[in-house]
Protein backbone atom coordinates (compact mmCIF):
# COMPACT_ATOMS: atom_id res chain seq x y z
CA UNK A 1 0.00 0.00 0.00
CA UNK A 2 1.41 3.43 -1.02
CA UNK A 3 2.09 5.76 2.12
CA UNK A 4 -0.57 7.84 3.76
CA UNK A 5 -0.72 10.88 3.45
CA UNK A 6 -0.21 13.74 6.39
CA UNK A 7 -0.98 17.22 5.98
CA UNK A 8 0.96 19.47 8.00
CA UNK A 9 -0.30 23.14 8.60
CA UNK A 10 2.56 24.65 9.75
CA UNK A 11 6.48 23.93 9.59
CA UNK A 12 7.71 22.34 13.30
CA UNK A 13 10.86 22.63 15.14
CA UNK A 14 12.80 19.47 15.80
CA UNK A 15 13.45 16.30 13.66
CA UNK A 16 10.32 15.19 14.60
CA UNK A 17 8.53 15.32 11.24
CA UNK A 18 11.83 13.46 9.54
CA UNK A 19 10.78 9.95 11.69
CA UNK A 20 7.17 10.78 10.77
CA UNK A 21 8.48 10.34 6.91
CA UNK A 22 9.61 7.18 7.69
CA UNK A 23 5.57 6.19 8.01
CA UNK A 24 4.10 8.85 6.17
CA UNK A 25 4.16 11.41 2.85
CA UNK A 26 4.87 14.13 4.60
CA UNK A 27 2.99 17.92 3.20
CA UNK A 28 4.02 20.83 5.25
CA UNK A 29 2.53 24.02 4.54
CA UNK A 30 5.13 26.56 4.57
CA UNK A 31 3.41 29.77 5.04
CA UNK A 32 4.09 31.84 8.46
CA UNK A 33 0.14 31.75 8.23
CA UNK A 34 -2.33 29.51 8.62
CA UNK A 35 -3.78 27.85 5.27
CA UNK A 36 -7.35 29.49 4.81
CA UNK A 37 -10.30 27.25 5.19
CA UNK A 38 -11.42 26.14 2.01
CA UNK A 39 -7.64 25.39 1.35
CA UNK A 40 -7.43 23.20 4.66
CA UNK A 41 -10.56 21.49 3.23
CA UNK A 42 -9.17 20.63 -0.25
CA UNK A 43 -5.90 19.19 1.79
CA UNK A 44 -8.09 17.61 4.38
CA UNK A 45 -9.88 15.45 1.82
CA UNK A 46 -6.80 14.21 -0.20
CA UNK A 47 -4.83 13.25 3.38
CA UNK A 48 -5.06 10.57 5.48
CA UNK A 49 -4.00 12.41 8.50
CA UNK A 50 -3.60 15.94 9.25
CA UNK A 51 -1.49 17.66 11.95
CA UNK A 52 -3.51 21.02 13.34
CA UNK A 53 -2.61 24.43 15.42
CA UNK A 54 -4.78 25.67 17.45
CA UNK A 55 -5.20 28.32 14.91
CA UNK A 56 -6.85 25.71 12.32
CA UNK A 57 -10.70 25.44 12.61
CA UNK A 58 -11.34 21.17 12.35
CA UNK A 59 -15.06 21.39 12.20
CA UNK A 60 -18.09 18.95 11.13
CA UNK A 61 -18.03 19.78 7.62
CA UNK A 62 -14.48 19.39 7.41
CA UNK A 63 -14.58 15.94 9.13
CA UNK A 64 -17.11 14.90 6.62
CA UNK A 65 -16.22 15.67 3.67
CA UNK A 66 -13.23 14.24 4.32
CA UNK A 67 -14.29 11.08 4.78
CA UNK A 68 -13.62 7.96 4.06
CA UNK A 69 -9.86 8.74 3.42
CA UNK A 70 -9.09 11.22 6.59
CA UNK A 71 -8.26 9.01 9.95
CA UNK A 72 -6.41 10.69 12.17
CA UNK A 73 -5.96 14.47 13.22
CA UNK A 74 -2.69 15.24 15.88
CA UNK A 75 -3.15 18.64 17.37
CA UNK A 76 0.20 20.22 18.52
CA UNK A 77 -1.40 21.92 21.74
CA UNK A 78 -3.13 20.62 24.69
CA UNK A 79 -5.86 22.42 23.78
CA UNK A 80 -8.37 20.88 20.85
CA UNK A 81 -11.17 23.44 21.73
CA UNK A 82 -10.97 24.04 18.00
CA UNK A 83 -11.46 20.58 16.91
CA UNK A 84 -15.16 18.90 17.05
CA UNK A 85 -13.80 15.91 18.75
CA UNK A 86 -17.88 14.49 18.64
CA UNK A 87 -18.01 14.66 15.34
CA UNK A 88 -14.80 13.08 14.83
CA UNK A 89 -15.23 10.37 16.79
CA UNK A 90 -18.55 9.54 15.23
CA UNK A 91 -16.97 8.95 12.01
CA UNK A 92 -14.24 7.16 13.57
CA UNK A 93 -11.57 9.62 13.37
CA UNK A 94 -8.48 9.87 15.91
CA UNK A 95 -7.68 12.92 18.24
CA UNK A 96 -4.54 13.34 19.60
CA UNK A 97 -2.95 16.26 21.18
CA UNK A 98 0.41 17.20 23.50
CA UNK A 99 0.08 17.00 26.44
CA UNK A 100 2.06 16.89 29.55
CA UNK A 101 5.36 18.33 27.83
CA UNK A 102 4.21 21.85 28.13
CA UNK A 103 2.55 22.02 31.44
CA UNK A 104 5.81 23.42 33.35
CA UNK A 105 6.42 26.14 30.13
CA UNK A 106 2.97 27.27 30.67
CA UNK A 107 3.06 27.60 34.27
CA UNK A 108 6.51 29.13 34.10
CA UNK A 109 4.88 31.91 31.67
CA UNK A 110 2.04 32.14 34.31
CA UNK A 111 4.48 33.13 36.84
CA UNK A 112 6.20 35.24 34.66
CA UNK A 113 3.17 36.87 33.95
CA UNK A 114 2.14 37.25 37.69
CA UNK A 115 5.28 39.02 38.60
CA UNK A 116 5.59 41.31 35.63
CA UNK A 117 2.10 42.69 36.35
CA UNK A 118 2.20 42.74 40.27
CA UNK A 119 6.06 44.62 39.99
CA UNK A 120 5.12 46.52 36.88
CA UNK A 121 7.98 45.12 34.85
CA UNK A 122 6.91 45.95 31.75
CA UNK A 123 5.61 49.58 32.66
CA UNK A 124 9.16 49.78 34.43
CA UNK A 125 10.91 48.83 31.13
CA UNK A 126 8.95 51.21 28.85
CA UNK A 127 9.71 54.29 31.57
CA UNK A 128 13.61 53.71 31.30
CA UNK A 129 13.01 53.26 27.47
CA UNK A 130 11.06 56.73 27.03
CA UNK A 131 13.41 58.48 29.10
CA UNK A 132 11.28 59.52 31.63
CA UNK A 133 13.57 58.22 34.74
CA UNK A 134 16.04 60.14 33.36
CA UNK A 135 14.14 63.04 32.67
CA UNK A 136 12.59 62.52 36.98
CA UNK A 137 15.83 63.58 37.67
CA UNK A 138 16.74 60.99 40.22
CA UNK A 139 17.92 57.40 40.63
CA UNK A 140 16.05 56.38 43.13
CA UNK A 141 12.77 57.47 44.84
CA UNK A 142 11.14 56.05 47.79
CA UNK A 143 7.43 56.08 46.05
CA UNK A 144 9.09 55.03 42.35
CA UNK A 145 7.39 52.34 40.15
CA UNK A 146 5.98 50.82 43.65
CA UNK A 147 3.89 47.42 42.73
CA UNK A 148 2.18 44.25 45.08
CA UNK A 149 4.24 42.01 46.44
CA UNK A 150 2.96 38.39 46.13
CA UNK A 151 4.74 36.69 48.35
CA UNK A 152 2.33 35.39 51.53
CA UNK A 153 -0.52 36.54 49.87
CA UNK A 154 -3.74 34.39 48.46
CA UNK A 155 -3.41 32.72 45.19
CA UNK A 156 -6.33 31.38 43.94
CA UNK A 157 -6.50 28.85 40.94
CA UNK A 158 -9.28 28.14 38.51
CA UNK A 159 -8.99 24.67 36.98
CA UNK A 160 -6.62 22.70 38.87
CA UNK A 161 -5.48 20.18 35.72
CA UNK A 162 -1.84 19.43 35.02
CA UNK A 163 -0.97 23.25 34.55
CA UNK A 164 -2.64 24.58 38.05
CA UNK A 165 -1.12 22.03 39.54
CA UNK A 166 2.46 23.19 38.53
CA UNK A 167 1.22 26.72 38.81
CA UNK A 168 0.33 25.93 42.30
CA UNK A 169 3.62 24.29 43.13
CA UNK A 170 5.49 27.34 41.99
CA UNK A 171 3.02 29.24 44.47
CA UNK A 172 5.30 27.48 47.61
CA UNK A 173 8.14 29.46 46.81
CA UNK A 174 6.58 32.24 47.45
CA UNK A 175 4.62 31.01 50.66
CA UNK A 176 1.49 31.84 49.36
CA UNK A 177 -2.09 30.07 50.65
CA UNK A 178 -3.24 28.53 47.24
CA UNK A 179 -7.20 28.16 46.81
CA UNK A 180 -8.26 26.23 44.04
CA UNK A 181 -11.77 25.62 42.29
CA UNK A 182 -12.50 23.14 39.44
CA UNK A 183 -15.51 21.22 38.75
CA UNK A 184 -13.85 18.03 39.92
CA UNK A 185 -12.50 18.32 43.69
CA UNK A 186 -9.15 16.84 43.53
CA UNK A 187 -8.38 13.29 45.99
CA UNK A 188 -7.06 14.23 49.52
CA UNK A 189 -3.54 13.55 49.07
CA UNK A 190 -3.16 15.78 46.41
CA UNK A 191 -4.65 18.79 48.13
CA UNK A 192 -1.95 18.30 50.75
CA UNK A 193 0.96 17.93 48.63
CA UNK A 194 0.22 20.66 47.12
CA UNK A 195 -0.80 22.58 50.21
CA UNK A 196 -4.56 23.70 48.01
CA UNK A 197 -7.33 23.97 49.73
CA UNK A 198 -10.81 23.80 47.89
CA UNK A 199 -13.34 26.48 47.67
CA UNK A 200 -15.93 27.23 45.48
CA UNK A 201 -15.67 29.91 42.93
CA UNK A 202 -17.35 32.66 44.97
CA UNK A 203 -15.12 32.26 47.51
CA UNK A 204 -11.92 31.96 45.17
CA UNK A 205 -12.75 35.45 43.37
CA UNK A 206 -13.65 37.12 46.93
CA UNK A 207 -10.26 36.16 48.74
CA UNK A 208 -7.74 35.45 46.57
CA UNK A 209 -5.16 38.11 45.64
CA UNK A 210 -4.03 36.67 42.10
CA UNK A 211 -6.96 35.30 40.42
CA UNK A 212 -5.04 32.42 37.68
CA UNK A 213 -7.23 30.36 34.78
CA UNK A 214 -5.85 27.37 34.08
CA UNK A 215 -9.51 25.31 32.50
CA UNK A 216 -9.73 24.14 29.32
CA UNK A 217 -12.33 26.37 26.89
CA UNK A 218 -15.84 24.06 27.12
CA UNK A 219 -19.68 25.33 27.02
CA UNK A 220 -19.28 25.61 30.44
CA UNK A 221 -16.19 27.72 30.61
CA UNK A 222 -17.02 30.10 28.36
CA UNK A 223 -17.38 33.49 29.52
CA UNK A 224 -16.76 32.59 33.28
CA UNK A 225 -15.32 35.13 34.01
CA UNK A 226 -17.40 38.33 33.11
CA UNK A 227 -18.89 41.29 35.19
CA UNK A 228 -20.34 39.52 37.95
CA UNK A 229 -17.10 37.36 38.99
CA UNK A 230 -15.13 40.39 38.17
CA UNK A 231 -16.97 42.89 40.80
CA UNK A 232 -16.64 40.11 42.96
CA UNK A 233 -12.70 40.57 42.67
CA UNK A 234 -11.07 42.50 45.83
CA UNK A 235 -10.00 45.92 44.04
CA UNK A 236 -6.25 44.99 44.59
CA UNK A 237 -6.78 41.30 43.22
CA UNK A 238 -5.01 40.61 39.58
CA UNK A 239 -6.53 38.66 36.92
CA UNK A 240 -4.03 36.37 35.18
CA UNK A 241 -4.84 34.30 31.82
CA UNK A 242 -3.05 31.47 30.10
CA UNK A 243 -5.69 29.30 28.88
CA UNK A 244 -7.91 30.17 26.77
CA UNK A 245 -9.25 34.01 25.78
CA UNK A 246 -12.52 33.08 25.70
CA UNK A 247 -12.72 32.14 29.17
CA UNK A 248 -13.22 35.49 29.79
CA UNK A 249 -15.77 38.28 28.66
CA UNK A 250 -13.64 40.62 27.86
CA UNK A 251 -15.41 43.47 27.24
CA UNK A 252 -16.21 43.00 31.28
CA UNK A 253 -12.82 42.74 31.94
CA UNK A 254 -11.51 46.14 29.99
CA UNK A 255 -14.38 47.66 31.82
CA UNK A 256 -13.07 46.48 35.05
CA UNK A 257 -9.60 47.52 34.51
CA UNK A 258 -11.38 50.79 33.74
CA UNK A 259 -12.78 51.43 36.79
CA UNK A 260 -10.25 49.80 38.68
CA UNK A 261 -12.57 47.54 40.00
CA UNK A 262 -9.51 45.16 40.08
CA UNK A 263 -6.23 46.34 39.97
CA UNK A 264 -4.44 44.42 37.02
CA UNK A 265 -4.71 41.61 34.42
CA UNK A 266 -2.05 39.64 32.51
CA UNK A 267 -3.14 38.06 29.69
CA UNK A 268 -1.55 35.64 26.92
CA UNK A 269 -4.76 34.60 25.38
CA UNK A 270 -7.49 36.70 23.61
CA UNK A 271 -11.03 36.42 22.45
CA UNK A 272 -9.52 37.53 19.12
CA UNK A 273 -5.64 36.51 18.25
CA UNK A 274 -3.80 37.82 16.77
CA UNK A 275 -5.11 40.88 19.07
CA UNK A 276 -5.65 44.10 16.81
CA UNK A 277 -2.72 46.99 18.08
CA UNK A 278 -6.28 49.65 18.78
CA UNK A 279 -8.01 46.83 20.90
CA UNK A 280 -9.03 48.82 24.48
CA UNK A 281 -6.59 45.98 26.33
CA UNK A 282 -3.38 47.79 24.79
CA UNK A 283 -4.21 51.29 25.85
CA UNK A 284 -4.72 50.29 29.50
CA UNK A 285 -1.11 50.62 32.12
CA UNK A 286 -2.42 48.01 34.33
CA UNK A 287 -2.34 44.99 31.90
CA UNK A 288 0.54 43.00 30.57
CA UNK A 289 -0.12 41.27 27.32
CA UNK A 290 1.61 38.39 25.13
CA UNK A 291 1.07 37.15 22.29
CA UNK A 292 0.12 33.43 23.22
CA UNK A 293 3.32 31.95 24.03
CA UNK A 294 2.37 30.15 26.78
CA UNK A 295 4.47 26.88 25.32
CA UNK A 296 6.89 28.78 23.91
CA UNK A 297 10.29 27.15 24.79
CA UNK A 298 12.30 25.69 22.40
CA UNK A 299 12.52 22.55 24.31
CA UNK A 300 8.50 22.32 25.21
CA UNK A 301 7.68 23.23 21.83
CA UNK A 302 10.32 20.26 20.04
CA UNK A 303 8.74 18.18 22.58
CA UNK A 304 5.43 18.93 21.49
CA UNK A 305 6.51 17.80 18.19
CA UNK A 306 8.15 14.73 19.27
CA UNK A 307 4.60 13.41 20.85
CA UNK A 308 2.61 14.82 17.09
CA UNK A 309 5.25 12.43 15.80
CA UNK A 310 4.68 9.37 17.94
CA UNK A 311 0.80 9.17 17.89
CA UNK A 312 0.94 9.42 14.23
CA UNK A 313 3.59 6.90 14.24
CA UNK A 314 1.84 4.20 16.56
CA UNK A 315 -1.26 4.84 14.76
CA UNK A 316 0.29 3.75 11.13
CA UNK A 317 1.52 0.86 13.02
CA UNK A 318 -1.88 -0.08 13.72
CA UNK A 319 -1.60 1.16 17.43
CA UNK A 320 -3.27 3.21 19.98
CA UNK A 321 -2.02 6.42 19.72
CA UNK A 322 -0.39 7.15 23.16
CA UNK A 323 -2.41 10.26 23.92
CA UNK A 324 -6.25 10.17 22.20
CA UNK A 325 -8.38 12.40 23.05
CA UNK A 326 -11.49 10.39 22.21
CA UNK A 327 -10.98 6.81 23.27
CA UNK A 328 -14.59 6.14 22.57
CA UNK A 329 -13.38 6.15 18.81
CA UNK A 330 -11.34 2.74 19.18
CA UNK A 331 -15.50 1.41 19.18
CA UNK A 332 -15.95 2.68 16.33
CA UNK A 333 -12.59 1.66 14.22
CA UNK A 334 -9.26 0.19 15.00
CA UNK A 335 -6.14 2.05 14.85
CA UNK A 336 -4.40 2.15 11.38
CA UNK A 337 -4.68 2.58 7.76
CA UNK A 338 -5.01 -0.69 5.85
CA UNK A 339 -8.63 -1.65 7.11
C1 LIG B 1 -1.76 26.09 23.51
O1 LIG B 1 -2.46 27.02 23.76
C2 LIG B 1 -2.10 24.73 23.72
O2 LIG B 1 -3.29 24.40 23.95
O3 LIG B 1 -1.19 23.90 23.65
C1 LIG C 1 14.49 50.66 43.80
O1 LIG C 1 15.59 50.67 43.30
C2 LIG C 1 13.31 51.35 43.26
O2 LIG C 1 13.46 52.22 42.43
O3 LIG C 1 12.19 50.98 43.68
Amino acid sequence: MARPRVFVTRELPGDALKRVAEYYEVEVWKEYTAPPYERLLEEAKRSDALVTLLTDRIDCRLIEESQPRLRIISQYAVGYDNIDVECATKHGVYVTNTPGVLTDATADLTWALILAITRRIVEADRYVRSGEWYRSGTGWHPMMMLGFEVTGKTLGVIGMGRIGRAVARRAKGFNMRIIYYDKRRLPKELEEELGAEYVDLETLLREADIVTLHTPLTKETYHMIGERELSLMKPTAYLINTSRGKVIDTDALVKALKEKKIAGAALDVFEEEPLPPDHPLTKLDNVVLTPHIGSATWQTRTRMADIVAENLIAFAKGEKPPTLVNPEVLNVRPPGFNL
